[in-house]
């Protein structure tokens, strides 16, 4: 008989493919059952939290924090992806993921839904993703290391990932919520605390203890902060005195010069993730899980592409605080349209992207420029945008009869959208002053150089042009 102490692998290499030791995987604690409950229970909290930080993009006024939301929820969508996919392994549909796991979870992120800005970052960084974090520490220790490897690999997984968003949140709170303000929040971190001991644990690993609580505050329904709002940072956010597009399009101008205009309009794509939120918001139930993924990737690559605009800035020694960063765009699509309408003009936008004039003009331009940063980031987003157009083609234009009706229909909205160009100006919310000259002899003084008389001359605005150059009949 085979003593099970002395059983030796080949040359004493390490055993099972490196997984774990022989003895670990000899016991027998770990069911397919406990590993489905626990997955589910994850996918929950994680799904949860995904929509209240996508539910907060457009509304949150602070740029640093709308940004680190795009990102967080789109890790959250991927590591919701990784849950649903295991789950689907081990079970037959349904699958019942969209089934609520314990009332007093629902409870707490019913209450982070509502929650104000200071208890959200409280309840999101310093309370839930801890322990969801602890959650796929315990079940990488618990799962089988051979026959839940799947498992224990997606826990590490988001281990891994979790760690880096939970520092942001940990610093943002320092940053943000100083110590006379910390007393304040203890109810609201008791609250979710009862909440998280009356569910036995986020992941169901502890006896369930105490009741649930009622409700932080009174049941009032959620509603969702479509206007964007954005912080003192951001001066004059209805300017539309300078038409980017007209410049970037005009063959008189360098460019180097136009390499300025590519900055202000990456850094204005700040109104894409603040659009997009409100899709994804109010097709919250309306479209499947994959919808929802692939929009929180593309939501999440319009926030690095609004980054690299300020990154560009900063590295030519710019204060882009003195740019009116324009918000009309997300604005007026947000309350004047309705979800399937504003998806249609995203993907109208994009789609005309794409031809010669589109993405590939604004990478060689940057090529030209010399300003190999400005290049590097175009090479980028235009590769994200090729991306995006397939997404589109994925979720939208399925719905119509052709391509080209789903292209009229995205051209139709975006026309009936009104620019209130002229109404801004005279309810006094902008002069539309032309922040162009500014701007550009600053740069020529950083550069060196002498600015261009015709490029300084630039005043060409919105008034009655959209931004494909398309004329605006009326106003
Ligand atoms: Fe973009
Ligand atoms: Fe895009």
């Amino acid at each position: 008989m085979l003593d099970p102490s002395q059983y030796e692998t080949y040359q004493s290499l390490p055993p099972l493919a490196g997984l774990c030791s022989l003895q670990r995987a000899a016991e027998s604690d770990w069911s397919l059952e406990e590993s489905v409950a626990r997955l589910k229970r994850l996918h929950y909290s994680f799904k949860r939290l995904h929509e209240s930080l996508t539910a907060r993009i457009t509304g949150e006024p602070i740029y640093e924090l709308k940004m680190a939301f795009s990102h967080h929820a789109y890790v959250l969508s991927e590591q919701v992806t990784l849950l649903r996919r295991r789950v689907g392994e081990m079970r037959e549909p349904p699958l019942g993921l969209e089934d609520v796991p314990h009332a007093a979870l629902e409870r707490m992120h019913d209450q982070i839904d509502g929650a104000t800005g200071d208890e959200l970052l409280v309840g999101v960084y310093q309370v839930v993703l801890p322990e969801l974090l602890a959650a796929c520490e315990r079940l990488q220790r618990d799962a089988h290391p051979l026959a839940d490897a799947p498992t224990v690999r997606i826990a590490r997984l988001m281990q891994f990932e979790l760690t880096d968003v939970l520092e942001f949140g940990r610093q943002a709170i320092r940053c943000l919520i100083d110590a006379r303000q910390q007393p304040n929040l203890e109810p609201w971190q008791e609250f979710l605390t009862k909440c998280l001991a009356a569910a036995g644990s986020i992941d169901g690993t502890a006896a369930p203890d105490g009741e649930i609580p009622e409700p932080y505050r009174a049941e009032q329904p959620v509603t969702f902060e479509k206007e964007p709002r954005r912080d003192e940072r951001f001066i004059d956010p209805y300017n539309a005195g300078v038409n980017p597009e007209a410049f970037l399009y005009d063959p008189n101008f360098s460019a180097r010069d136009k390499t300025l205009m590519m900055y202000y309009k990456r850094l204005r794509e700040l109104d894409v993730p603040e659009m997009m939120a409100s899709i994804l918001v109010e097709l919250k139930n309306e479209e499947p899980w994959e919808f929802h993924q692939e929009m929180s990737r593309q939501l999440w690559d319009e926030a690095r592409h609004a980054m690299m605009g300020e990154v560009g800035f900063v590295s030519q020694g710019i204060d882009w605080r003195q740019i009116p960063i324009n918000f009309t765009w997300s604005r007026n699509l947000n309350l004047q349209l309705d979800a399937r309408e504003r998806h249609g003009v995203l993907f109208f936008i994009e789609q005309g992207l794409m031809p010669r004039t589109g993405k590939r003009y604004e990478w060689e331009v940057a090529k030209e420029s010399g300003d190999p940063l400005s290049a590097l980031f175009q090479d980028f987003d235009w590769a994200d945008e090729v991306l995006h157009a397939q997404i589109g083609r994925h979720w939208y234009v399925p719905r119509f009869a052709s391509l080209n009706e789903s292209l009229q229909y995205g051209d139709r909205c975006w026309t009936k959208v009104l620019s209130h160009w002229r109404e801004y100006r005279e309810q006094g919310l902008t002069e539309h002053r032309n922040w162009w000259p500014g701007l550009y002899e600053q740069a020529c003084r950083i550069w060196g150089r002498e600015p261009d008389p015709r490029a300084l001359a630039f005043c060409e605005t919105y008034e009655d042009s959209r931004a494909d150059l398309q004329k605006l009949d009326g106003g």
